[in-house]
């Protein structure tokens, strides 16, 4: 696939790996729509984006919460008046701590279908569409559970087993749209922070310890190498373990 010109919506784009997604898809000639809550993380990186060439008509900043169907549908449709379409749907926005499940569950799974559900409705051949590609970001976890962390261990393989139906070709066939997902390993940031304020309990930290013991962490230039490759090569259902200094490996969850 030719990134040229391709528009991508990436949530949680500001900062983190998302980040690093947007600057890369940019540099292969893509036009980026950052979604995230964080505004000043947004504002910062489109200042930069545009300091790196880029225009109204290529690169734009949506504050956005994906657990708010309306703001969402909102960045989609400001990117579609902006930047002309929506090609390609990184749905990256996550949170991880289970101390704070709820939300956990309403980012990192509910915000996954609520992405899933508007690309169908923008992109899908069958209500009118152009068709496309969504990548859902899952974890590393989805191989190596996080025992330590039972819910985020459990959105993340809730994303793959989504990617693998909504992958399968009966959905495909109707909507035009193919759906993957990426699963990085964990980053720096996340092996070096206080893990007991993500833990549910300090019990539990021992664990976290034996969960992350082998783990090298995931440096997010590597993981968007990574995204351009799945984006150009993976087939509609699969699911890619990202891991450092290594090509993505497929994750077969399901026989
Ligand atoms: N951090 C890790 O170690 C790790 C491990 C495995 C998988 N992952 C996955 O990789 C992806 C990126 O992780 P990261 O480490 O860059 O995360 P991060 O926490 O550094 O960044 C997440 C981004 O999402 C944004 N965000 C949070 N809630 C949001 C919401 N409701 N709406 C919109 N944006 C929101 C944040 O503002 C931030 O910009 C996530 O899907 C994560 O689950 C991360």
């Amino acid at each position: 696939m030719d990134m040229k010109g391709k528009v991508v919506l990436v949530t949680g784009g500001a900062s983190g790996h998302g980040r690093q997604y947007c600057v890369e898809l940019f540099k292969q000639g893509c036009k980026i729509s950052i979604c995230d809550i964080n505004t000043d993380a947004g504002e910062e990186l489109l200042h930069e984006l545009m300091k790196q060439g880029g225009t109204a008509s290529s690169v734009i900043f949506n504050p956005c919460d994906v657990t708010d169907y309306m703001q969402f549908e909102e960045a989609f449709q400001a990117t579609i008046s902006k930047l002309g379409g929506v090609d390609i749907v990184v749905n990256n926005a996550s949170v991880m701590n289970d101390r704070l499940w709820e939300l956990e569950v309403d980012v990192n799974l509910n915000g996954v279908i609520r992405g899933l559900l508007l690309a169908f409705r923008f992109l899908g051949r069958d209500r009118g569409g152009p068709g496309g590609i969504v990548v859902n970001i899952g974890s590393s976890s989805c191989q190596n559970p996080l025992i330590s962390l039972p819910v985020f261990t459990a959105t993340k393989h809730a994303v793959a087993a989504m990617t693998r139906c909504y992958g399968d070709a009966s959905h495909v066939n109707l909507t035009g749209v193919k759906v993957v997902a990426m699963c990085p390993a964990p980053t720096p940031a996340a092996l070096q922070g206080d893990a007991r304020k993500r833990l549910l309990s300090g019990e539990y930290e021992q664990t976290w310890q034996r969960d992350v013991s082998k783990t090298t962490p995931l440096k997010s230039e590597h993981a968007a190498k990574a995204l351009v490759e799945i984006i150009r090569k993976a087939p509609s259902g699969s699911c890619w373990l990202v891991e450092n200094s290594k090509a993505p490996s497929e994750i077969k969850m399901f026989s």
